[in-house]
């Protein structure tokens, strides 16, 4: 049995026995019990009173605040960024479920056939650059520039680094002789055509070779960089159709496992200081290629993490762009961002050299400073404090950053700072922040877009909060299917009763699919029937019927309350109809008309 999505049902089904709704969650969120329900604060939107709901019993999440909702599968894909068919393949791996992935788990197009290729071209493209770094005379002036370095042995296996040769042609025949097309080669960045257009050259050529893996560990790109000082220092592979610089990270798939168990990342800046950080031990450091931080990077590493500790080069560049990365990651939802500080101008690479790994992650790791203290020290560089004016510069820019902040006591601790720092009486210090905050907030109010307005979780959209206020007949809809969702019985008796003849256009398409589902043999199990559907509107739906709160028992008479309340709806509607005929019927002074149809609407309503 296929889902329609290239993925097999049982595996499905396997994911979602493995991994318990709770612990899925749990990992994100702060959960406490609460009868039946587990609550906590929602990891999807900003909120101080928890709406986030999660219900053992059937496997599912929902937040009464934002309206998200759904299974194991779908809290990983919203929390982790992933597509249906990613949250599968990782959370398969992650329970050892055996998985045939065949063509990726998108059928075998051609595409497919294209992407595997690649892939497979660059494992081995992989290999013979590991090789001839390691086994080669080619690679000895490599091997020896990566040891003048401080490279060992083992990183350098654990790190796949290899070398590529000061030839024209060694990939270029490589791939030809396995028989991949070198026009395909080209296209996903392995090899550069000549200028002439004759053919095909290696594009990476007399440079040590770092590999890009994906997040399951393929190789998808290269990074080149020269034996010393040439320029560029770095070449990378371009972005093709496995490789988006925007969204890889350097050593996620290694350092994966340790950011879910620590629920902390580092992140650097260079290939360099991730490997020398995981020689030192760190097992959770990432770095972005080249590229600036994107809020793509910042949202998956969020998926696995709730602190991130920014570890970038000492220099200005550097601490610019630490800068530049706090509104990304907090905007990211991160609980917390941390700056690590480097002396001298080093990069974190530097620093392990000179000083050691021992120093490395006692000073500069667990001595990293909060985003807000960094910004301070970041602004307090720009002015010559000796000086008056400097003093009421730096308090004016300062100021804004402490009263942003809501905790009273976080604000009265930088205060405290600012004012022994600058000699400066506390007192002052914070009425000025008062009447800041004061001002801010007004403005605030004024443009009547505070993301606070989202933690009343009482008037927000997501039909399950106001249920109490739906008309009869949708609320008797709701309630059969609830019960139709928890019990296959109840499901055959309103089939045989009712149908499809609900009321509301997307109840008729859950109770079909709920049919078909029982149909196949299957249990009841809310989470995996919302598998089935392939429509974000209707998993919405069911998951706001299945978190309603009727109970696991029912009566007959109850389920043929609700048959009638439904089908009264079509009957009700032929009555107001034929009302309105019969009004005009009046007024054209058809009264023979009017007395058939006031005795067909008696009749009606009797029924
Ligand atoms: N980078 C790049 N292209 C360049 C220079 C830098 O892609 N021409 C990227 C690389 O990912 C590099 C990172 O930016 O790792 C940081 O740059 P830099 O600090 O200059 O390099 P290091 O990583 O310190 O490299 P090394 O230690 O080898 O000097
Ligand atoms: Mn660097």
């Amino acid at each position: 049995m296929s889902t329609g999505r290239g993925i097999p049902e049982e595996v499905i089904e396997a994911v979602l026995r493995q991994h318990d709704i709770v612990d899925t969650v749990s990992k994100h969120v702060h959960l406490t019990k609460q009868g039946k329900y587990m609550k906590g604060l929602c990891p999807f939107h900003s909120e101080k009173t928890p709406s986030f709901t999660v219900t053992p019993e059937r496997q599912i999440f929902h937040c009464y605040g934002c309206g998200k909702g759904g299974n194991a599968i779908k809290f990983r894909m919203e929390i982790e960024g992933l597509t249906f068919p990613e949250a599968v393949r990782i959370m398969a791996e992650e329970a050892h479920i055996p998985y045939e992935d065949k063509g990726r788990g998108y059928g075998d197009s051609p595409r497919n056939q294209e992407l595997e290729q690649l892939l497979q071209a660059h494992e081995w493209s992989s290999k013979l650059y590991h090789y001839l770094l390691k086994n080669t005379e080619y690679g000895k002036p490599a091997m020896e520039y990566l040891k003048s370095r401080g490279f060992t042995d083992k990183a350098i296996d654990t790190f796949q680094i290899g070398y590529a040769p000061a030839r024209w042609d060694t990939l270029v025949q490589f791939l030809d002789k396995r028989s991949f097309e070198l026009e395909a080669m080209e296209k996903g960045g392995l090899l550069s055509s000549r200028q002439d257009g004759s053919g095909f050259v290696d594009r990476f050529r007399d440079r040590v070779i770092f590999p890009l893996h994906n997040r399951s560990g393929k190789v998808i790109a290269f990074a080149g960089r020269v034996l010393g000082d040439g320029q560029p220092k770095y070449l990378n592979s371009p972005e093709s159709k496995l490789f988006t610089k925007s969204r890889v990270l350097y050593n996620l798939h290694q350092a994966k496992n340790e950011i879910r168990k620590t629920g902390q990342v580092v992140l650097f800046e260079g290939y360099g200081d991730v490997i020398s950080a995981w020689e030192a031990g760190v097992h959770n450091g990432v770095a972005t290629m080249g590229t600036a931080l994107t809020e793509s990077h910042a949202a998956i590493l969020r998926g696995m993490a709730e602190e991130v500790l920014v570890c970038y080069d000492g220099d200005s560049a550097g601490q610019a762009a630490a800068l530049k990365s706090i509104p990304i990651l907090e905007g990211a939802g991160f609980h917390q961002v941390k700056i690590a500080l480097l002396s001298e101008g080093l990069d974190p690479d530097e620093f392990i050299q000179k000083y050691g790994a021992e120093r490395f992650c006692h000073q500069v790791l667990d001595g990293a400073v909060s985003s807000v203290k960094f910004r301070l020290i970041y602004l307090r560089k720009n002015h010559i404090l000796l000086e008056e004016d400097g003093k009421v510069a730096y308090i004016k820019e300062a100021m804004p950053i402490i009263a942003a902040l809501t905790s009273p006591s976080e604000r009265e601790i930088y205060l405290k700072e600012l004012s022994a720092d600058l000699q400066v009486s506390f007192e002052s210090l914070k009425q000025e922040c008062n009447e800041l905050r004061t001002a801010m907030q007004k403005k605030a109010d004024a443009g009547d877009n505070k993301p606070e307005r989202w933690n009343n979780g009482r008037h927000k959209k997501g039909q399950a909060s106001m249920p109490t206020l739906l008309p009869a007949f949708h609320a008797a809809e709701r309630r059969l299917l609830s019960f139709m969702l928890q019990d296959e019985e109840v499901s055959r008796y309103v089939g045989e009763r009712l149908g499809t003849n609900f009321n509301i256009e997307d109840h008729v398409a859950i109770a079909a699919y709920l049919y078909a589902y029982y149909a196949q043999g299957k249990n009841p199990d809310a989470s995996h029937f919302i598998s089935s559907l392939h429509d974000e509107r209707l998993e919405q739906t069911v998951i706001s019927i299945a978190m309603m709160d009727t109970p696991g028992e029912w009566t007959t008479q109850e389920l043929d309350d609700c048959i009638r309340e439904i089908q009264k709806v079509p009957l009700l509607e032929q009555i107001k109809r034929k009302k309105e005929e019969m009004v005009s019927a009046e007024r054209a002074g058809d009264y023979m008309r009017a007395a058939q149809i006031a005795s067909e609407i008696i009749a009606l309503e009797r029924q």
